[in-house]
């Protein structure tokens, strides 16, 4: 009973402080007499100011509101409109030496206000190596980051970044706001010790996350300098805390909070400038004066010897020795150096050896500058020609982030050598789970997980991303298994990129027998369909554990989707499942990605399915059309089932060009699914 009086007493006290209704918004115009919960260094002054850091070294500072907010993630709710939540605060960073600050606040929702492990300077006070980037993590974050880490592919030392999960920011950008006045651009420094708000606001519906920054005073910019589409709901976890997570490496900042409003469902209050606290007192000038007399001379002579050893250096370790040329520069955070690569894989020894494919080899590696476990890809490459177009690919797949991609996180290039860096797998491909007795066979369950995140890929980047990508090469040897089993598409080393609404072009046949789309060997066009057809197959691969192709077997069999298409016509598809399944597996799943996989592994690419489309089917959400088989194209059409809302949820193209509806009425076997 006591107990029970105590907190609430503190509710209400805690209630009356934070002007707030409920639990789920408050508003602190300054800290003064807040019970937040702090931890590290973080304290509140008298004057209401809440200090993160101090500029002593390798520190972590953090506040949290100190109730849970409930997140409703089980359903949209039809709540007065559809904001999940917008925060907004006013920070300042003060760093020790002027231009030298360090290392950066984030805004946190956390299912925790522990961080088990978490260390300071890069990694913010959230994770480690071994738990960055980790899904189970359920973090969200906005960072203000003030030095540029290149393990986390930084774009600099003055940015703002989305992160889930990982301090490898989801999107990033230089801090700058848009001034509606002057209808400009203006860059900000993080680091310039001046109050600055920034607002984050999520919208659910719509999957998208706003982030805006402003000097303080200024209104907040109609056009938010960050706004990324981004699906929180396996992220946030029912219960969470909100508050910040600050830190100081081998390079310090005073870090600061002026106030702070958050609501999870409605619109933000403003804050009240007039009671914030003062803003943080200017530091000091550096009392250390250089006297050029002195320094001058020294700069001169230590580069002078700088450059000596270097031209010995450069003698004496040829084997080191990279082609780096001036266009490169402007991909230069993605630019790894051979000797870290060498040292990382232990001079690309045998034993690091992961796997051979047609285009190189491929290493393990551990990173000396992090401790970050990679995988580095040996491509060898003879011509110079097209080179600068191929960096400026491999700069824009490190732009490209889904959960279920192999992330590249950069390259090295040498004579006649390319060096590709990745995020390193731990479970291999799946062709290893699927085809040999290597690995441990993969449940129903796992396989249906593996599909639907490889889809959610091709989704991103068929039509998420800002140009399109096929990748061109899609198969079970190239999909990477995390160590949740999450299925990660890799190998982008033939992916082609293509404005949105442009036409493909004729390239040279790439891909591998049994993927590769009939239209695509005919016209040699590579289109975001024929990467539909290899997907088919990837369908039917982990439904039935064969490869598309197996010369070795009887001719009927020999070519995966025509037996599969046999099975289906005589109604008995499902007997083409996995024996090693042993009948373990939702019935009406097998059906689906067995129906599915033949509808998108069909000849006419007409009738494939939109990637948009095959997920919508495989999550439920639409049901897979009846499957015709067209006698005269000997292709399957899907025709959308009448109680489909219209043809633009349901993005499934009718091909409209040689099928009548009497053609249809003719066809062979029509095939209901899913009644
Ligand atoms: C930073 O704060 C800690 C803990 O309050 C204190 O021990 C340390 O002396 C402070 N460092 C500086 C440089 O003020
Ligand atoms: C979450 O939403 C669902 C569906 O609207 C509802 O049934 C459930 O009670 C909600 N949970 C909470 C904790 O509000
Ligand atoms: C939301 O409201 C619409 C109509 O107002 C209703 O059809 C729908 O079932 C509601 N959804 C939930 C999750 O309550
Ligand atoms: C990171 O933190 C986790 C959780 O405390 C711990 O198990 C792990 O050993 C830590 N990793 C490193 C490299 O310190
Ligand atoms: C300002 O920045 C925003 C967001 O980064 C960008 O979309 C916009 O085009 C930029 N505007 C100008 C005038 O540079
Ligand atoms: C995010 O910004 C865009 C404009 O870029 C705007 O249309 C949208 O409504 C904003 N969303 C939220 C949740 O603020
Ligand atoms: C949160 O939103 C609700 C509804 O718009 C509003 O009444 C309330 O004042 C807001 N609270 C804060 C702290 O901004």
């Amino acid at each position: 009973m006591a107990a029970k009086l105590s907190i609430l007493v503190s509710m209400v006290i805690i209630c009356s402080i934070a002007c707030a209704e409920n639990q789920n918004q408050f508003t602190y115009n300054g800290f003064n007499g807040a019970s937040l919960h702090l931890d590290g260094v973080a304290k509140i002054h008298p004057n209401g100011l809440l200090q993160l850091t101090n500029t002593s070294y390798q520190q972590i500072g953090r506040a949290f509101f100190p109730m849970p907010i409930t997140f409703n993630t089980s359903s949209l709710s039809n709540d007065t409109d559809s904001l999940l939540f917008s925060s907004t605060f006013v920070f300042a960073i003060v760093p020790e030496f002027p231009e030298l600050g360090g290392h950066g606040i984030t805004f946190i929702i956390s299912p925790s206000m522990e961080f088990e492990g978490a260390v300071a300077s890069q990694y913010l006070g959230l994770f480690n190596t071994t738990t960055n980037g980790l899904s189970t993590n359920h973090v969200f974050a906005v960072e203000l980051d003030t030095i540029k880490s290149p393990e986390f592919n930084d774009i600099d030392g003055n940015h703002v970044g989305i992160d889930v999960n990982s301090l490898q920011s989801y999107a990033s950008a230089t801090a700058s706001y848009y001034s509606d006045r002057e209808g400009d651009n203006k860059t900000l420094k993080l680091i310039s010790g001046k109050p600055i708000q920034l607002w984050v606001d999520y919208d659910e519906k719509e999957m998208l996350l706003n982030v805006t920054v402003a000097p303080l005073g200024t209104r907040k910019p109609w056009l938010p300098l960050l706004s990324a589409r981004l699906d929180l709901s396996k992220t946030l976890v029912e219960s969470m805390y909100v508050g910040f997570s600050a830190s100081t490496g081998s390079m310090a900042s005073d870090q600061y909070i002026l106030g702070w409003s958050f609501n999870k469902s409605g619109q933000l209050q403003d804050l009240d400038y007039t009671k914030l606290p003062p803003p943080p007192p200017p530091r000091r000038r550096s009392r250390w004066k250089p006297d050029f007399r002195i320094v001058i001379p020294l700069v001169i002579t230590s580069l002078l010897v700088m450059t000596l050893i270097g031209a010995a250096y450069k003698m004496w370790m040829k084997k080191y020795e990279e082609v780096r040329e001036e266009w490169e520069q402007e991909y230069g955070p993605q630019r790894f150096s051979y000797r870290d690569l060498y040292k990382a894989t232990k001079g690309f020894k045998g034993k690091e050896l992961l796997g051979i494919g047609g285009f190189g080899e491929v290493y393990r590696g551990i990173l000396p500058s992090s401790n970050e476990q990679v995988a580095v890809k040996r491509v060898s490459h003879s011509s110079k020609q097209g080179m600068k177009e191929f960096i400026a690919e491999i700069a824009s797949m490190g732009r490209l982030r889904h959960r279920n991609l192999v992330q590249l996180l950069g390259y090295c290039r040498r004579q006649g050598e390319l060096l590709l860096v990745y995020d390193f797998m731990a479970n291999g491909s799946l062709d290893k789970f699927l085809f040999t007795n290597e690995k441990t066979n993969l449940n129903w369950s796992q396989r249906v997980q593996i599909l639907k995140g490889v889809a959610s890929a091709l989704v991103y980047l068929h039509e998420e991303w800002d140009q399109v990508v096929i990748h061109r090469d899609i198969k079970a040897s190239n999909i990477l298994l995390d160590a949740q089993l999450n299925g990660r598409l890799g190998d982008f080393g033939l992916a082609k990129f293509y404005d949105h609404g442009a036409n493909p072009q004729t390239t040279r046949l790439v891909g591998t027998i049994g993927y590769i789309a009939p239209e695509l060997a005919r016209t040699g066009k590579p289109t975001t369909s024929s990467d539909v057809f290899a997907f088919g197959n990837l369908m039917l691969e982990i439904a039935c554990g064969r490869r598309p192709f197996e010369p070795g077997r009887p001719p009927e069999e020999i070519i995966l989707v025509d037996w599969v298409q046999e099975f289906w016509k005589s109604g008995m598809i499902v007997e083409t499942s996995d024996p090693r399944l042993e009948g373990e597996y939702v019935g009406e799943e097998m059906e689906l990605i067995l129906n599915l996989g033949l509808l998108c592994a069909n000849p006419a690419p007409a009738t494939r399915p939109s990637m948009r489309a095959v997920v919508q089917y495989l999550d439920g959400n639409v049901m897979l059309p009846k499957i015709f088989l067209d006698d005269s194209t000997h292709s399957l059409i899907g025709v959308p089932l009448p109680n489909q809302k219209s043809q633009k949820d349901t993005p499934y193209p009718v091909s409209g060009d040689n099928i009548s509806m009497n053609s249809l009425s003719s066809s062979e076997s029509i095939l209901s699914y899913g009644r």
